[in-house]
């Protein structure tokens, strides 16, 4: 018997009540006999005529440690013009090879499971252009970024198949780790997992007299869970919550070789749905930056959890390890990445005590409740007891308004259901959590914060730089594509 409390909480589940709503199109991708596409703006599931067999989840991987963990490749710019660095990309269907010897079908921006990594600098604008030559709509959201409504790949807001669309970040904010994925409504979760993702790195020049390992020793890692079939197909369903593989910039269980020095490592959870909670074989991992940037001083951490969305910037320091060592970054779900200790390197990077201090938080005058529920009968993620409505705007905020707003998440029952804030257009600042000062690593700027069941948590922002209409939702993306979004309207 389906027990509709195991399609949100995480059991395994097979028979008629789950309803495939991957679109047509992607299922071909996969390889899997064609669904239907879900309901609109946020509906429960629709009614998929069969549903896949879920696959075995144990996929050719071929032994731990056996490939070395690429990274992705820097986009050089297609032309410089006037102070703005232009890219174009594709948004294309194509083969990666994410388990050895097998090309699984994904998704892609540019024709990589993890897209280029745009490398920005701090206060000089980039152009992206996006070609989408996919068979549905799919459109590009900037993650973290302060940009105009018109850039910011708003849900509904998506490049049609065959049509192209050129995005303008302006890059006003300071460095730090962002990363792009799909936003297009209803379908967001799929896209992202089958692979539209990408690093956006903005590098400060401010920052460089901090001395923080960089060049060949800066390595942003993107972790995400997946699931396979046994052909090495990606098996996306909405409603699976074990996806036991973690895929380290798109391999399973890579090993990266090192010098025995300080690296900047960035670390970022691309996943859907899963929370990841990882350790580093007793090394510690010292935390400098979080996902608007720099930490106000470093934090010392044997175990960093990162919720859907978020960043951790850590510098590691394998000279606390012979050469020779292996060093196993762990997640709960068992050992995703050695770092192979190979060589000697001279060292004059460092981790100076401070790092920057925050910008003034001005004085709060609105204050918001924001509720994350789950309707357990109909399956649907509601934020203050309501579906996403692309037509309504749930929060109007006046320009330059600093305002404080509690989320709590309410889902409790039944284990708990986990859910993570995201706000677009701002970095805030987390005020407390459950009354209590945030962990020393949520100090910093943030713009997606882990909600635990039965969490209330504050943040404060100020909403200023653009006018218009932004997205806030839930980022375990599942649960913003089944309605967990809603809107706020700039205004003056
Ligand atoms: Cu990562 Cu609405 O975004
Ligand atoms: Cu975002
Ligand atoms: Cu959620």
């Amino acid at each position: 018997m389906i027990n509709r409390r195991n399609l949100l909480v995480g059991g395994a589940l097979s028979g008629a009540a789950l309803a495939v709503t991957a679109t047509p199109a992607l299922n071909a991708l996969a390889g899997g006999p064609p669904g239907t596409p879900g309901g609109h703006h946020g509906h429960g599931p629709g009614h998929g005529p069969k549903p896949k067999p879920k696959p075995s989840g144990t996929p050719p991987t071929g032994g731990p440690f056996r490939v070395l963990m690429p990274l992705p490749p820097v986009a050089a710019p297609i032309r410089t013009r006037g102070g703005v660095d232009h890219y174009s990309f594709p948004i294309v269907q194509t083969t990666a090879e994410l388990l050895p010897g097998v090309r699984t079908p994904v998704l892609s921006y540019g024709g990589r499971f993890i897209g280029p990594t745009i490398r920005a600098r701090a206060g000089r604008p980039v152009s992206v252009e996006y070609r989408n030559q996919l068979g549905v709509p799919a459109n590009v959201h900037l993650h973290g970024g302060h940009v105009a409504p018109e850039h910011d790949g708003h849900p509904m807001d998506v490049i049609k198949p065959g049509k192209s669309r050129v995005y303008e970040y302006p890059n006003r904010q300071r460095g730090t780790t962002l990363w792009y994925h799909d936003h297009s409504h209803h379908t967001e979760a799929e896209h992202v997992f089958r692979g539209l993702h990408g690093f956006y790195l903005i590098d400060d020049p401010q920052e460089r007299h901090l001395r923080l390992p960089e060049g060949q020793y800066d390595v942003p890692i993107m972790l995400r869970e997946s699931r396979f079939d046994e052909k090495g197909n990606l098996y996306f369903d909405p409603f699976d919550f074990d996806r036991p593989v973690v895929l380290v910039n798109g391999r399973s269980q890579p090993y990266f070789p090192v010098a025995a020095r300080r690296y900047r490592l960035r670390l970022l959870n691309a996943s859907t749905h899963g929370t990841l909670t990882l350790r580093l074989d007793g090394l510690p991992m010292v935390q400098v930056g979080s996902d608007g940037g720099l930490l106000p001083k470093p934090v010392r951490l044997t175990e960093l959890t990162l919720g859907p969305a978020e960043r951790a910037d850590v510098v590691v320091d394998f000279s606390k390890r012979r050469v020779g060592s292996k060093v196993v970054l762990e997640e709960a779900r068992g050992p995703v990445l050695r770092f192979d200790v190979t060589r000697e390197a001279r060292d004059n990077s460092r981790v100076p005590d401070t790092l920057r201090s925050l910008p003034p938080m001005p004085k709060s005058t609105v204050n918001r409740e924001v509720v994350l529920s789950t309707d357990f009968n109909t399956i649907e993620s509601l934020i203050n007891g309501k579906l996403w409505d692309p037509n309504r705007i749930d929060a109007t905020i006046r320009h330059g308004a600093t305002e404080t707003w509690r989320i709590t998440n309410v889902d409790t029952d039944f284990g708990g259901v986990n859910h993570t804030f995201h706000l677009h257009l701002v970095q805030f600042r987390v005020l407390d959590r459950n009354g209590r000062p945030p962990a020393p690593n949520e100090r910093g700027l943030k713009d997606t914060v882990f909600i635990a069941p039965g969490d209330s948590v504050r943040v404060q922002a100020t909403f200023s730089g653009f006018l218009g209409r932004y997205v806030y939702h839930c980022h375990m993306l599942e649960h913003s594509a089944y309605g967990m979004m809603a809107q706020m309207q700039i205004v003056r």
